[in-house]
């Protein structure tokens, strides 16, 4: 993906966000100038990845207080659709962490607004690019192979997911770039395909060799040895190193565990969130039933079945190899748990 598309962009007097609901079949954006159609895209994944929420959210905040001046709303008005905002999903700390961050700027006015929620997608394009080095260094370090690695991973942590270059795939892109990349298991990521459409998108676009696999093919393909690292991002981290991430990631991590290869997280420090103690406190978004009852629209399951639809599950830190962030790695499984080093 070049990097210059950009998931979420200011255009002057809106935001401007690629319609993720549609990709690969056609590359659309969606205008948004009010708050309802900012909550209404949030909550329908046409923006999603933790990284991209936060900052379509920190935008949401002067969108909060333009669509205020337009439409003459009380100060109290302006601060509860920020909130809205603030809440439209509750597993990413990300979108918490960057509405307050640009809300401190309210009283500045809209350009101070702004130009919060620009330094926030500066900065997560550096801490992205930072996480790939360290990412690649630590895996180079610790798998000692003469080859180039196979890699799995989960979901979609790519420029899409982020500001700009990716996560978990930041530190894949890092390594293909470095040629030490034989080629990617990109989970499908059920039920609403995050690895098939939008990861293997990326990794089109750039040129690197994929599988898409489904979900429940990952624990064999890596427990027959097919696989050298898997490598996930993450939504919220607690302080003990219990990791939220999309829903299939923590059969991912089990099966790293049994065969002895390394788990990665990869994800910003604004993932860490320290306020949790451990992941049992993590708010688990529930989603609605229709997304595992239905295919492309079209009733599966019988009338009568009912569908549970967690979107993320809950890695605990025991299982995370290592956490890979803008400041360093953390062998979290061996001890290095985020709580006592990243205050
Ligand atoms: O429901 P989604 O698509 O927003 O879930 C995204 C994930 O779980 C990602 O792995 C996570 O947000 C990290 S994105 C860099």
């Amino acid at each position: 993906m070049p990097q210059e598309l950009r998931a979420v962009e200011w255009t002057g007097t809106g935001l401007a966000l690629i319609d993720q609901t549609v990709l690969p079949h056609r590359t659309e954006t969606v205008d948004v100038r009010d708050v309802d159609t900012l909550v209404d895209a949030i909550q329908r994944l046409v923006v999603r990845g933790a990284p991209a929420i936060g900052a379509a959210g920190a935008y949401g905040v002067a969108l909060a207080l333009i669509q205020g001046e337009r439409e003459g709303w009380t100060d109290g008005e302006i601060l509860a659709a920020v909130s809205r905002v603030r809440g439209a999903r509750p597993t990413a700390v990300n979108l918490m962490v960057c509405v307050d961050r640009a809300t401190s700027r309210l009283p500045e006015g809209v350009e101070a607004v702004l130009e919060e929620a620009a330094a926030i997608q500066r900065e997560d394009v550096e801490a992205n690019r930072a996480m790939g080095v360290f990412g690649a260094d630590w895996l180079l370090d610790k798998v000692r192979l003469d080859r180039p690695l196979r890699v799995l991973t989960h979901c979609n942590t790519g420029a899409l997911a982020t500001a700009g270059w990716g996560t978990a795939l930041g530190v894949i892109r890092e390594l293909h770039a470095r040629g030490l990349l034989e080629v990617v298991y990109a989970d499908e990521t059920r039920p609403l395909l995050q690895g098939s459409r939008l990861t293997a998108w990326e990794l089109v676009q750039e040129g690197i060799p994929h599988y898409v696999q489904v979900d429940g093919a990952a624990a064999g393909t890596i427990l027959r040895g097919e696989i050298d690292a898997a490598i996930v991002g993450a939504d919220r981290i607690a302080a003990n190193g219990d990791t939220a991430n999309k829903v299939g990631t923590v059969g991912v991590a089990l099966a790293c565990a049994d065969a002895g290869i390394p788990f990665l997280v990869a994800a910003p420090t604004t993932t860490v969130d320290l306020s949790t103690k451990t992941g049992d406190d993590i708010h688990i978004e529930l989603r609605g039933e229709d997304e595992v009852l239905e295919w492309g629209g079209v009733r599966t399951a019988p009338a009568a079945s009912r569908g549970h639809n967690p979107a993320f599950d809950v890695t605990p830190g025991r299982l995370v190899t290592a956490l890979v962030t803008e400041r360093g790695v953390l062998e979290v499984a061996a001890g290095q748990v985020p709580g006592e080093y990243l205050r």
